[in-house]
């Protein structure tokens, strides 16, 4: 069985190698992008497998289906980069991981939030340079504050199991309620009484049609002053300009975003010697109570190795003709 797998890293190599150990599979490894500039050089593999910021629409969904290539794995939860109406038209099939490790995303949820408020990014700075001051390191108590939490799916019930640890009060909007989610004291509340009521907002939920720039210019000014924003999802939830003009107003307090509307073109590579030429994560890397990392929230041992061993084992099923035995891994 052959795979290509594209915008692949080190570690990618590294986990996909230790679950292959009987050399079933053949690799093709590329770091590129999969897009419409590669998908002619595809040849010869049964399954593409592509991760969050690889473009797989029509026109190379088209190309594969010419090429032979029969299943499109993908090794994250989210699928929004997937045409999955013309993987249907052309006959190939998706799979996916759709759940690898709640916890190491809502734990890195939760590590953000307590960075952003606490700023142990820069006292541990300061203090390797002696200057042991703590002006300007003011945080506040979670305890008690409430976390309004968007999407109450794997990742976001996990994250309200983290918060309720610390003693936060907690409000979900989902638009299914989940029993264990209300068994936890979590309150179900329309979006308006998120936006009204929260002292912090983490989104957990999928990027869709419907929800994309829902943190917008007029949902930002039905919030809280100093608000504070946790987005470990999609970057297009959240509406860039419109949060930077928030920021600028001091109507919101933090921002902490492992996701960003243009990180494919930053994220996963080292651009430490060249020039950015996006002006907007620049003007947002500029504010001091802005937060950013470079979708690292799943990257734990654990979810690495879950991520491989699943996809592989969609992969291998879909190829013997028997469905994936992990439940919602199939999309199409
Ligand atoms: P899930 O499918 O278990 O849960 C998603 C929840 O969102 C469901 O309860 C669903 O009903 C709800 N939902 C759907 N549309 C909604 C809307 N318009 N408004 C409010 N709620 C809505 O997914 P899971 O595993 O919890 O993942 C959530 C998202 O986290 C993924 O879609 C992905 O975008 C992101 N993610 C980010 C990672 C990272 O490294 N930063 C890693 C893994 C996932």
């Amino acid at each position: 069985m052959k795979i290509a797998f594209f915008s692949t890293q080190p570690y990618d190599r590294l986990f996909f190698d230790r679950e292959n150990q009987d050399k079933r599979f053949v690799y093709q490894f590329y770091e590129t992008h999969l897009g419409p500039h590669i998908v002619r050089a595809i040849n010869d593999v049964e399954a593409v497998c592509v991760f969050v910021n690889d473009h797989v629409n029509r026109e190379v969904i088209e190309t594969l289906a010419l090429r032979g290539v029969k299943i499109i794995a993908l090794r994250c939860a989210g699928f929004n980069n997937v045409d999955l109406d013309a993987a249907r038209e052309f006959g190939i099939s998706v799979c996916r991981v759709p759940a690898y490790s709640p916890e190491a995303v809502a734990e890195h949820a939760m590590a953000m939030l307590l960075t952003l408020n606490r700023k142990t990014h820069k006292a541990y700075n300061r203090v390797r340079e002696q200057n042991f001051s703590l002006n300007g390191l003011l945080g506040f108590n979670l305890h008690g504050k409430t976390i309004g939490v968007v999407g109450t799916g794997k990742i976001g019930k996990a994250f309200c199991r983290v918060s309720k640890g610390f003693g936060c009060k907690l409000l979900a909007f989902d638009i299914y309620e989940d029993a264990q989610v209300k068994q936890m004291g979590v309150s179900y509340v329309d979006i308006d009484s998120i936006y009204k009521s929260s002292d912090i907002i983490s989104l957990h939920c999928p990027l869709t049609l419907e929800n994309k720039h829902m943190i917008s210019r007029e949902s930002i000014q039905k919030m809280k002053d100093g608000v504070v924003l946790l987005n470990t999802s999609r970057g297009a939830l959240i509406h860039t300009a419109a949060v930077i003009e928030g920021l600028k107003q001091h109507k919101i307090g933090g921002l902490a975003l492992d996701v960003y509307e243009q990180e494919e073109k930053l994220f996963f590579k080292d651009l430490s010697d060249t020039i950015i030429e996006d002006d907007t994560i620049q003007r947002l890397m500029s504010f001091p109570n802005v937060l950013i990392t470079a979708h690292q929230a799943f990257f734990t041992e654990e979810a690495l190795t879950q991520i491989a061993t699943t996809t592989l084992r969609n992969i291998e099923e879909l190829l013997l003709g028997r469905e994936p035995s992990i439940e919602d891994a199939r999309l199409v």
